[in-house]
């Protein structure tokens, strides 16, 4: 990663630096002068760096952050079909994932579920549903398309989600694929929402980070427009600050079950402060740690102004205008 050589640390000393870092004691690390200076670190050194977009992705990324928005949608008294969509779902493995969970609660829910990315290659792997398994093994396995590792989870889960082809192939189960429609698409186009509708649950993760800050903001307020009142935005993998300060002036409301258990769940978000949109340590204390930490929103049923009201008059003409 290429570091910036702003502030007291010279560039050179940097690669020091973190060698130091990973020797510390993680309890140590989590002391309030440590979690300081990694913020110092994150905010002048790692933040504008490698902002390059990918279609890493895995099944069961985050589980806990999965089942909770499935026991939403389970306990929500809402109309039918209830309608899920991904956005930025690179080749299908968070929505077949969240498609898993919600048939073992409730085989017969109907499900409208919609995954948009905006690389056309990523939708037809997603719509194939079949992925490469590689070395699997009685206590899971690790699927890999096109050289990227999609999966890592347990035997039981490949078993339940994945039929073995004849080629070799692992496919994606026709009971969860019932009811999921692939489509290419730019999560920064408003007409999304004319285009697909009002969603019960929009899926946002880990495809903002990579964008301009500018672009990102106006992209997030784009995605949660498309959040029926009462229904929730998952978003995760943007930069935190960032996402606070947006959801909370879109007025959506954090759900703070499991936070932190689903804050620290995803593996892809090691090595804080060192690489970005990695996992900050979770901070109980911090006065803002609601809107900080919590990725599951809520958008209320009575709103004091819709979301994009509050954009401002230059990020409404872009992506207007794009
Ligand atoms: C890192 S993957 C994330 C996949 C999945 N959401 C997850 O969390 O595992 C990011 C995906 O977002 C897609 N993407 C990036 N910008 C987008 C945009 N403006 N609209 C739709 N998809 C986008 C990329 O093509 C890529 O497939």
């Amino acid at each position: 990663m290429e570091m910036h050589s702003k502030g007291p640390l010279a560039a050179p000393l940097l690669p020091l630096v973190r060698t130091i870092w990973r020797r510390i004691p993680t309890t140590l690390r989590a002391t309030r002068p440590m979690r300081r200076l990694g913020m110092a670190i994150y905010d002048r050194y790692v933040r504008h760096t490698d902002r390059c977009q990918s279609h890493y992705t895995w099944f069961l990324r985050n589980p806990p952050q999965l089942a909770l928005v499935a026991d939403l949608i389970l306990t929500a008294q809402g109309r039918t079909p209830v309608r899920v969509m991904s956005v930025g779902c690179s080749v299908g493995a968070e929505l077949y994932s969240l498609m898993w969970l919600l048939r073992r609660l409730k085989p017969d829910l109907a499900i409208d579920a919609r995954g948009v990315d905006v690389v056309p290659e990523a939708i037809a792997v997603a719509r194939q549903a079949s992925y490469r398994l590689e070395a699997p093994s009685s206590t899971g396995g690790t699927l890999w398309v096109d050289g990227a590792r999609v999966l890592s989870t347990s035997a039981q889960a490949v078993e339940e989600m994945f039929e073995l082809c004849p080629d070799g192939a692992w496919r994606v189960r026709d009971y969860i694929r019932r009811g999921t429609t692939w489509h290419v698409g730019d999560a920064t186009d408003p007409g999304l929402v004319e285009s697909h509708g009002l969603q019960d649950v929009v899926l946002a993760c880990n495809f903002l980070g990579p964008m301009e800050p500018e672009m990102a903001e106006a992209c997030l307020r784009n995605v949660a427009s498309m959040v029926e009142p009462g229904g929730y935005l998952v978003v995760d993998g943007v930069d935190l600050d960032l996402r606070a300060r947006v959801v909370r002036d879109l007025g959506l409301l954090p759900i703070t079950e499991d936070a932190r258990h689903i804050h620290e769940a995803d593996p892809s978000k090691q090595d804080w402060p060192w690489t970005r949109w990695s996992m900050e340590p979770f901070d109980a204390s911090h006065p803002d740690w609601a809107f900080r930490y919590v990725t599951v929103f809520q958008r209320p049923m009575l709103e004091r102004s819709g979301p994009r009201a509050s954009l401002a008059p230059e990020v409404q003409a872009r992506l207007a205008d794009p």
